[in-house]
Protein backbone atom coordinates (compact mmCIF):
# COMPACT_ATOMS: atom_id res chain seq x y z
CA UNK A 1 0.00 0.00 0.00
CA UNK A 2 1.76 3.37 -0.85
CA UNK A 3 1.63 5.99 1.48
CA UNK A 4 0.41 8.91 0.01
CA UNK A 5 0.88 11.69 3.57
CA UNK A 6 3.48 13.53 1.34
CA UNK A 7 0.69 14.13 -1.15
CA UNK A 8 -1.21 17.58 -1.04
CA UNK A 9 -5.09 16.47 -2.08
CA UNK A 10 -7.16 18.88 -3.62
CA UNK A 11 -9.57 20.89 -1.15
CA UNK A 12 -13.01 19.85 -2.93
CA UNK A 13 -11.91 16.67 -4.79
CA UNK A 14 -9.07 14.70 -3.17
CA UNK A 15 -7.54 14.21 -6.36
CA UNK A 16 -3.75 14.75 -5.77
CA UNK A 17 -2.36 18.35 -6.68
CA UNK A 18 0.87 19.74 -7.37
CA UNK A 19 2.09 23.60 -6.47
CA UNK A 20 2.62 25.50 -9.62
CA UNK A 21 4.28 27.82 -8.23
CA UNK A 22 5.49 29.07 -4.51
CA UNK A 23 5.51 32.61 -3.67
CA UNK A 24 7.75 31.59 -0.47
CA UNK A 25 6.85 32.02 3.15
CA UNK A 26 4.55 34.55 3.32
CA UNK A 27 2.97 36.51 6.31
CA UNK A 28 -0.91 37.09 7.08
CA UNK A 29 -2.51 39.65 4.39
CA UNK A 30 -4.42 41.42 7.09
CA UNK A 31 -1.64 41.10 9.38
CA UNK A 32 -0.42 44.35 10.00
CA UNK A 33 1.63 44.63 13.37
CA UNK A 34 3.30 46.90 15.96
CA UNK A 35 7.42 46.29 15.97
CA UNK A 36 7.62 44.29 19.64
CA UNK A 37 5.15 41.77 17.02
CA UNK A 38 7.92 41.50 14.30
CA UNK A 39 9.93 38.76 16.47
CA UNK A 40 6.82 36.43 16.52
CA UNK A 41 5.34 37.25 13.49
CA UNK A 42 2.98 34.04 11.80
CA UNK A 43 4.26 32.83 8.40
CA UNK A 44 3.06 30.11 6.13
CA UNK A 45 4.34 29.00 2.99
CA UNK A 46 2.17 30.06 0.00
CA UNK A 47 1.70 27.69 -2.78
CA UNK A 48 -0.38 27.72 -5.29
CA UNK A 49 -2.17 24.81 -6.97
CA UNK A 50 -4.46 23.71 -10.15
CA UNK A 51 -6.63 20.25 -9.40
CA UNK A 52 -6.65 18.73 -13.18
CA UNK A 53 -9.43 16.74 -11.74
CA UNK A 54 -12.29 19.57 -10.50
CA UNK A 55 -10.28 22.46 -11.97
CA UNK A 56 -9.97 24.66 -8.48
CA UNK A 57 -7.62 27.35 -8.33
CA UNK A 58 -6.40 26.83 -4.61
CA UNK A 59 -3.54 27.56 -2.14
CA UNK A 60 -1.70 24.34 -1.31
CA UNK A 61 -1.10 25.53 2.58
CA UNK A 62 -4.19 27.00 4.64
CA UNK A 63 -3.03 28.91 7.75
CA UNK A 64 -4.74 28.39 11.07
CA UNK A 65 -7.92 29.96 10.61
CA UNK A 66 -8.25 31.57 14.19
CA UNK A 67 -5.03 33.47 13.13
CA UNK A 68 -6.92 35.14 10.58
CA UNK A 69 -10.50 36.20 11.43
CA UNK A 70 -10.43 37.08 14.94
CA UNK A 71 -11.53 40.28 17.33
CA UNK A 72 -8.83 42.72 15.74
CA UNK A 73 -9.99 41.83 12.10
CA UNK A 74 -8.39 44.38 10.19
CA UNK A 75 -10.64 44.65 7.03
CA UNK A 76 -13.59 46.94 7.29
CA UNK A 77 -16.01 46.82 3.80
CA UNK A 78 -17.91 50.38 4.48
CA UNK A 79 -13.96 52.06 3.85
CA UNK A 80 -15.05 52.34 0.69
CA UNK A 81 -17.89 54.59 -1.06
CA UNK A 82 -18.08 52.95 -4.35
CA UNK A 83 -18.08 49.19 -2.43
CA UNK A 84 -21.03 50.75 -0.39
CA UNK A 85 -23.27 51.80 -4.18
CA UNK A 86 -22.06 48.17 -5.21
CA UNK A 87 -23.19 46.75 -2.58
CA UNK A 88 -26.50 48.66 -2.49
CA UNK A 89 -27.08 48.02 -6.03
CA UNK A 90 -26.22 44.38 -5.12
CA UNK A 91 -29.36 44.09 -2.75
CA UNK A 92 -31.32 45.75 -5.13
CA UNK A 93 -30.92 43.03 -7.92
CA UNK A 94 -32.01 40.20 -4.90
CA UNK A 95 -34.81 42.07 -3.92
CA UNK A 96 -36.33 42.95 -7.32
CA UNK A 97 -35.54 39.63 -9.35
CA UNK A 98 -35.78 36.85 -6.54
CA UNK A 99 -37.47 37.27 -3.23
CA UNK A 100 -40.66 36.43 -2.86
CA UNK A 101 -43.10 37.77 -0.25
CA UNK A 102 -41.87 38.25 3.45
CA UNK A 103 -38.34 37.31 2.45
CA UNK A 104 -35.91 35.89 4.67
CA UNK A 105 -32.29 36.58 3.71
CA UNK A 106 -28.79 34.97 5.23
CA UNK A 107 -25.67 36.69 4.40
CA UNK A 108 -22.47 34.81 5.45
CA UNK A 109 -19.16 36.86 6.30
CA UNK A 110 -21.49 40.06 6.29
CA UNK A 111 -18.22 41.97 7.76
CA UNK A 112 -19.89 45.67 8.98
CA UNK A 113 -23.19 45.37 7.64
CA UNK A 114 -21.93 47.02 4.23
CA UNK A 115 -24.71 44.70 2.13
CA UNK A 116 -27.25 43.79 4.63
CA UNK A 117 -27.65 47.46 5.95
CA UNK A 118 -29.77 47.65 2.53
CA UNK A 119 -32.20 44.66 3.88
CA UNK A 120 -32.33 45.81 6.90
CA UNK A 121 -33.75 49.91 5.68
CA UNK A 122 -36.35 48.09 4.29
CA UNK A 123 -37.32 46.06 7.34
CA UNK A 124 -36.67 42.22 5.57
CA UNK A 125 -35.96 39.55 7.32
CA UNK A 126 -32.28 38.88 7.62
CA UNK A 127 -29.19 37.27 9.35
CA UNK A 128 -25.84 37.77 9.07
CA UNK A 129 -22.91 35.33 9.90
CA UNK A 130 -19.56 36.97 10.83
CA UNK A 131 -16.99 35.28 13.24
CA UNK A 132 -14.74 38.64 13.83
CA UNK A 133 -16.53 40.06 16.39
CA UNK A 134 -14.94 43.80 16.11
CA UNK A 135 -16.48 44.35 12.12
CA UNK A 136 -19.71 42.25 13.73
CA UNK A 137 -20.53 44.64 16.14
CA UNK A 138 -20.14 47.97 13.78
CA UNK A 139 -22.72 46.05 11.85
CA UNK A 140 -25.22 45.84 14.26
CA UNK A 141 -24.65 49.51 14.97
CA UNK A 142 -26.28 49.88 11.62
CA UNK A 143 -29.20 48.36 13.00
CA UNK A 144 -28.29 44.21 10.73
CA UNK A 145 -28.90 41.47 12.81
CA UNK A 146 -25.74 38.88 13.10
CA UNK A 147 -24.50 35.80 14.97
CA UNK A 148 -20.97 36.06 15.79
CA UNK A 149 -19.80 32.35 14.81
CA UNK A 150 -18.71 30.21 11.33
CA UNK A 151 -20.85 28.48 9.63
CA UNK A 152 -21.63 25.58 9.62
CA UNK A 153 -24.17 22.94 8.90
CA UNK A 154 -25.00 22.71 12.42
CA UNK A 155 -25.59 26.19 12.62
CA UNK A 156 -27.99 26.44 9.70
CA UNK A 157 -30.10 23.87 11.29
CA UNK A 158 -30.24 26.00 14.37
CA UNK A 159 -31.26 28.95 11.75
CA UNK A 160 -33.74 26.62 10.29
CA UNK A 161 -35.21 26.07 13.77
CA UNK A 162 -35.09 29.17 14.81
CA UNK A 163 -35.84 31.48 11.69
CA UNK A 164 -36.95 28.69 8.73
CA UNK A 165 -35.26 28.57 5.85
CA UNK A 166 -33.98 31.21 3.72
CA UNK A 167 -35.25 32.59 0.50
CA UNK A 168 -31.73 33.74 -0.10
CA UNK A 169 -28.15 33.03 0.77
CA UNK A 170 -25.68 35.59 0.09
CA UNK A 171 -21.70 36.39 0.03
CA UNK A 172 -19.33 38.51 -1.26
CA UNK A 173 -15.63 37.62 -1.31
CA UNK A 174 -15.94 35.32 1.69
CA UNK A 175 -16.92 31.89 -0.31
CA UNK A 176 -13.29 32.16 -1.85
CA UNK A 177 -11.42 32.39 1.78
CA UNK A 178 -13.55 29.22 3.10
CA UNK A 179 -10.65 26.27 2.78
CA UNK A 180 -13.36 23.52 4.36
CA UNK A 181 -16.02 24.57 1.80
CA UNK A 182 -18.29 21.12 1.50
CA UNK A 183 -19.39 21.97 4.81
CA UNK A 184 -20.53 25.17 3.64
CA UNK A 185 -22.59 24.14 0.67
CA UNK A 186 -24.34 21.29 2.88
CA UNK A 187 -24.71 24.17 5.40
CA UNK A 188 -26.49 26.39 2.65
CA UNK A 189 -28.69 23.13 1.45
CA UNK A 190 -30.28 23.03 4.77
CA UNK A 191 -30.76 26.64 5.36
CA UNK A 192 -31.84 26.97 1.60
CA UNK A 193 -35.51 26.72 0.87
CA UNK A 194 -36.59 24.71 -2.23
CA UNK A 195 -36.98 27.64 -4.17
CA UNK A 196 -33.82 29.67 -2.45
CA UNK A 197 -31.67 31.55 -4.51
CA UNK A 198 -27.68 31.37 -3.89
CA UNK A 199 -25.90 34.32 -4.86
CA UNK A 200 -21.97 35.22 -4.34
CA UNK A 201 -19.06 36.77 -5.82
CA UNK A 202 -15.23 36.50 -5.43
CA UNK A 203 -12.19 37.41 -7.54
CA UNK A 204 -12.76 35.71 -10.76
CA UNK A 205 -9.85 33.38 -11.67
CA UNK A 206 -10.06 34.33 -15.47
CA UNK A 207 -9.37 37.82 -14.57
CA UNK A 208 -6.57 36.82 -12.07
CA UNK A 209 -4.91 34.95 -15.38
CA UNK A 210 -5.49 37.87 -17.65
CA UNK A 211 -4.01 40.68 -15.93
CA UNK A 212 -1.36 39.16 -14.14
CA UNK A 213 -3.25 40.03 -10.80
CA UNK A 214 -1.20 37.70 -8.64
CA UNK A 215 -1.55 39.52 -5.28
CA UNK A 216 -5.16 38.33 -5.53
CA UNK A 217 -3.37 35.35 -3.52
CA UNK A 218 -2.58 35.66 -0.49
CA UNK A 219 -3.65 33.27 2.95
CA UNK A 220 -7.69 34.51 2.93
CA UNK A 221 -8.36 33.75 -0.40
CA UNK A 222 -7.89 29.74 -0.42
CA UNK A 223 -9.49 29.80 -3.61
CA UNK A 224 -10.16 31.65 -6.98
CA UNK A 225 -13.07 30.73 -8.72
CA UNK A 226 -14.13 29.79 -12.53
CA UNK A 227 -17.68 29.11 -13.70
CA UNK A 228 -15.95 25.34 -14.17
CA UNK A 229 -14.94 24.75 -10.70
CA UNK A 230 -18.27 26.17 -9.26
CA UNK A 231 -20.78 24.06 -11.31
CA UNK A 232 -18.26 20.59 -9.98
CA UNK A 233 -18.68 22.24 -6.55
CA UNK A 234 -22.39 22.90 -6.28
CA UNK A 235 -23.69 20.50 -8.50
CA UNK A 236 -22.39 17.68 -5.96
CA UNK A 237 -25.24 18.73 -4.20
CA UNK A 238 -27.93 19.05 -6.79
CA UNK A 239 -27.42 23.00 -7.58
CA UNK A 240 -26.47 24.23 -10.40
CA UNK A 241 -25.46 27.82 -11.98
CA UNK A 242 -28.37 29.62 -13.22
CA UNK A 243 -26.92 33.19 -14.03
CA UNK A 244 -23.14 34.03 -13.90
CA UNK A 245 -22.60 37.94 -13.85
CA UNK A 246 -19.07 39.75 -14.34
CA UNK A 247 -18.13 42.65 -11.58
CA UNK A 248 -16.39 44.96 -11.95
CA UNK A 249 -15.05 44.88 -7.82
CA UNK A 250 -11.97 43.94 -6.46
CA UNK A 251 -10.51 43.97 -9.68
CA UNK A 252 -12.82 41.66 -11.73
CA UNK A 253 -14.85 39.42 -9.97
CA UNK A 254 -17.93 37.11 -10.84
CA UNK A 255 -21.42 36.62 -9.37
CA UNK A 256 -22.41 33.37 -9.30
CA UNK A 257 -25.89 32.72 -9.34
CA UNK A 258 -26.97 28.96 -8.47
CA UNK A 259 -30.57 27.25 -7.46
CA UNK A 260 -31.65 23.40 -6.86
CA UNK A 261 -31.35 22.02 -10.19
CA UNK A 262 -34.87 21.87 -12.55
CA UNK A 263 -36.02 24.81 -10.34
CA UNK A 264 -35.16 28.12 -12.60
CA UNK A 265 -34.14 27.98 -16.14
CA UNK A 266 -30.05 29.19 -17.02
CA UNK A 267 -29.43 32.03 -18.74
CA UNK A 268 -27.35 31.75 -22.08
CA UNK A 269 -24.03 33.62 -20.18
CA UNK A 270 -23.67 30.47 -17.78
CA UNK A 271 -22.75 28.01 -20.95
CA UNK A 272 -21.05 31.02 -22.28
CA UNK A 273 -18.24 31.69 -19.93
CA UNK A 274 -18.17 27.72 -20.14
CA UNK A 275 -17.13 27.54 -23.22
CA UNK A 276 -15.19 30.59 -22.46
CA UNK A 277 -13.09 28.86 -20.05
CA UNK A 278 -12.94 26.12 -22.09
CA UNK A 279 -11.28 27.83 -24.83
CA UNK A 280 -8.93 30.13 -22.98
CA UNK A 281 -7.38 26.38 -21.62
CA UNK A 282 -8.74 26.81 -18.33
CA UNK A 283 -8.90 23.28 -17.34
CA UNK A 284 -4.76 23.00 -18.97
CA UNK A 285 -1.11 22.54 -17.01
CA UNK A 286 0.55 25.20 -19.37
CA UNK A 287 -2.08 27.90 -18.74
CA UNK A 288 -0.70 28.00 -15.24
CA UNK A 289 3.34 27.30 -15.90
CA UNK A 290 2.62 30.60 -18.32
CA UNK A 291 0.69 32.46 -15.15
CA UNK A 292 3.91 31.73 -13.28
CA UNK A 293 6.26 32.97 -15.60
CA UNK A 294 4.22 36.23 -16.10
CA UNK A 295 4.05 36.74 -12.24
CA UNK A 296 8.00 36.76 -12.19
CA UNK A 297 8.32 39.10 -14.86
CA UNK A 298 5.80 41.58 -13.28
CA UNK A 299 8.20 41.19 -10.10
CA UNK A 300 11.58 41.77 -11.32
CA UNK A 301 10.12 44.69 -13.21
CA UNK A 302 8.23 46.36 -10.39
CA UNK A 303 11.22 45.67 -8.12
CA UNK A 304 13.82 47.29 -10.95
CA UNK A 305 11.71 50.38 -11.06
CA UNK A 306 11.69 50.95 -7.62
CA UNK A 307 15.16 50.56 -7.16
CA UNK A 308 15.78 52.91 -9.93
CA UNK A 309 13.91 55.78 -8.37
CA UNK A 310 15.84 54.78 -5.10
CA UNK A 311 18.62 55.35 -6.87
CA UNK A 312 17.72 58.41 -8.45
CA UNK A 313 16.86 60.16 -4.82
CA UNK A 314 12.67 59.66 -5.64
CA UNK A 315 10.62 59.84 -2.57
CA UNK A 316 8.06 56.80 -2.97
CA UNK A 317 5.17 55.78 -0.61
CA UNK A 318 2.47 53.01 -0.99
CA UNK A 319 -1.49 54.55 -1.50
CA UNK A 320 -3.57 52.11 0.70
CA UNK A 321 -2.41 49.24 2.59
CA UNK A 322 -4.29 46.52 0.83
CA UNK A 323 -4.57 42.60 2.12
CA UNK A 324 -3.13 42.27 -1.60
CA UNK A 325 -0.21 44.62 -1.06
CA UNK A 326 1.03 41.59 1.37
CA UNK A 327 1.90 39.11 -1.65
CA UNK A 328 3.31 41.81 -3.54
CA UNK A 329 5.69 43.59 -0.94
CA UNK A 330 7.03 40.03 0.20
CA UNK A 331 7.18 37.95 -3.49
CA UNK A 332 9.48 41.09 -4.37
CA UNK A 333 10.78 41.48 -1.19
CA UNK A 334 10.04 44.93 -0.98
CA UNK A 335 10.55 47.20 1.86
CA UNK A 336 10.81 50.39 3.93
CA UNK A 337 14.23 51.10 1.89
CA UNK A 338 12.26 51.45 -1.03
CA UNK A 339 8.75 52.49 0.12
CA UNK A 340 8.83 54.69 2.75
CA UNK A 341 5.46 54.53 3.96
CA UNK A 342 2.07 53.50 3.03
CA UNK A 343 -1.01 55.77 3.41
CA UNK A 344 -4.41 54.00 4.50
CA UNK A 345 -7.46 55.42 5.67
CA UNK A 346 -8.25 52.84 8.16
CA UNK A 347 -7.56 53.53 11.70
CA UNK A 348 -6.62 50.56 12.60
CA UNK A 349 -3.90 50.07 10.24
CA UNK A 350 -2.46 53.45 11.06
CA UNK A 351 1.03 53.29 13.45
CA UNK A 352 0.86 49.93 12.20
CA UNK A 353 3.79 48.19 9.88
CA UNK A 354 3.15 46.45 6.72
CA UNK A 355 2.70 42.56 7.40
CA UNK A 356 6.42 40.56 6.90
CA UNK A 357 7.69 43.91 4.80
CA UNK A 358 7.33 45.89 8.15
CA UNK A 359 6.84 49.22 6.01
CA UNK A 360 5.03 52.00 8.41
CA UNK A 361 1.32 52.76 7.32
CA UNK A 362 0.39 56.24 7.96
CA UNK A 363 -2.91 58.02 7.75
CA UNK A 364 -3.83 59.48 4.47
CA UNK A 365 -2.76 63.27 5.55
CA UNK A 366 0.83 62.09 5.60
CA UNK A 367 0.39 61.69 2.07
CA UNK A 368 -2.13 64.45 1.39
CA UNK A 369 -0.06 67.14 3.55
CA UNK A 370 3.31 66.29 1.92
CA UNK A 371 3.11 64.46 -1.74
CA UNK A 372 5.45 62.13 -2.75
CA UNK A 373 7.33 61.95 -6.03
CA UNK A 374 5.76 58.75 -7.11
CA UNK A 375 3.21 56.59 -5.14
CA UNK A 376 2.62 52.78 -5.77
CA UNK A 377 -1.61 52.39 -6.85
CA UNK A 378 -1.51 49.01 -4.10
CA UNK A 379 -5.29 49.46 -4.28
CA UNK A 380 -5.53 49.21 -8.08
CA UNK A 381 -8.63 47.48 -8.02
CA UNK A 382 -10.43 51.09 -7.08
CA UNK A 383 -8.17 52.83 -9.08
CA UNK A 384 -11.34 55.14 -11.04
CA UNK A 385 -12.16 56.56 -7.27
CA UNK A 386 -8.85 57.07 -6.45
CA UNK A 387 -7.75 58.84 -9.99
CA UNK A 388 -10.20 60.93 -9.63
CA UNK A 389 -10.30 62.22 -5.81
CA UNK A 390 -6.15 62.85 -6.21
CA UNK A 391 -5.89 65.10 -8.71
CA UNK A 392 -3.67 67.36 -6.90
CA UNK A 393 -1.50 64.78 -6.72
CA UNK A 394 -0.85 64.71 -10.31
CA UNK A 395 -0.98 68.68 -10.08
CA UNK A 396 2.21 68.55 -7.34
CA UNK A 397 4.06 66.61 -10.04
CA UNK A 398 3.34 63.20 -8.21
CA UNK A 399 3.02 60.46 -10.71
CA UNK A 400 1.51 56.53 -10.05
CA UNK A 401 3.52 53.49 -10.34
CA UNK A 402 0.61 50.18 -11.15
CA UNK A 403 1.72 47.00 -11.43
CA UNK A 404 -1.60 45.44 -12.89
CA UNK A 405 -1.67 44.55 -15.91
CA UNK A 406 1.96 45.60 -16.44
CA UNK A 407 4.11 47.40 -14.25
CA UNK A 408 4.75 51.24 -15.45
CA UNK A 409 4.88 54.63 -13.97
CA UNK A 410 1.29 56.27 -15.08
CA UNK A 411 2.43 59.23 -17.78
P1 LIG B 1 -9.25 46.71 -0.95
O1 LIG B 1 -8.67 46.63 -2.30
O2 LIG B 1 -10.71 46.65 -0.82
O3 LIG B 1 -8.58 45.71 0.02
P2 LIG B 1 -7.99 44.28 0.14
O4 LIG B 1 -6.86 44.05 -0.82
O5 LIG B 1 -7.52 44.42 1.55
O6 LIG B 1 -9.14 43.38 -0.09
O7 LIG B 1 -8.72 48.11 -0.32
C1 LIG B 1 -9.05 48.48 0.95
C2 LIG B 1 -7.87 49.18 1.61
O8 LIG B 1 -7.48 50.32 0.87
C3 LIG B 1 -8.26 49.66 2.97
O9 LIG B 1 -7.17 49.42 3.84
C4 LIG B 1 -8.52 51.16 2.79
C5 LIG B 1 -7.57 51.50 1.68
N1 LIG B 1 -8.02 52.62 0.86
C6 LIG B 1 -7.44 53.88 1.06
O10 LIG B 1 -6.55 54.06 1.91
N2 LIG B 1 -7.87 54.93 0.28
C7 LIG B 1 -8.83 54.78 -0.66
O11 LIG B 1 -9.19 55.76 -1.35
C8 LIG B 1 -9.41 53.48 -0.87
C9 LIG B 1 -10.47 53.28 -1.91
C10 LIG B 1 -8.96 52.44 -0.08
Amino acid sequence: MGDDSFMNKCLICREEIKPFISFGKMPLGNGFLLPEQFAEEYYFDMDAAFCSNCKMFQLVQQPDEEQMFHENYAFFSGSSVFMAKHFQKFAEDVIKNYLPDDPFVVELGSNDGIMLKNFADQKIRHLGIEPSRNVAEAAKGKGVECVTEFFTESLAEKIVREKGQADAFLAANVMCHIPYLHKVVKGIATLLKPTGIVMFEDPYLGDVLKKISYDQIYDEHTFLFSATSIQYLFGQYGMELVDIIPQKTHGGSMRYVLSNKGTRDITEAVTEQLSYEKENKFDRKDTYDNFKQNCEKSRDKLVELLKDLNTQGKRVVGYAATSKSTTILNYCGIGPELIEFISDTTPIKQGKYTPGSHIPVRPYSDFKDNYPDYAVLFAWNHAEEIMAKEQDFLKSGGKWIVFVPDVKILE
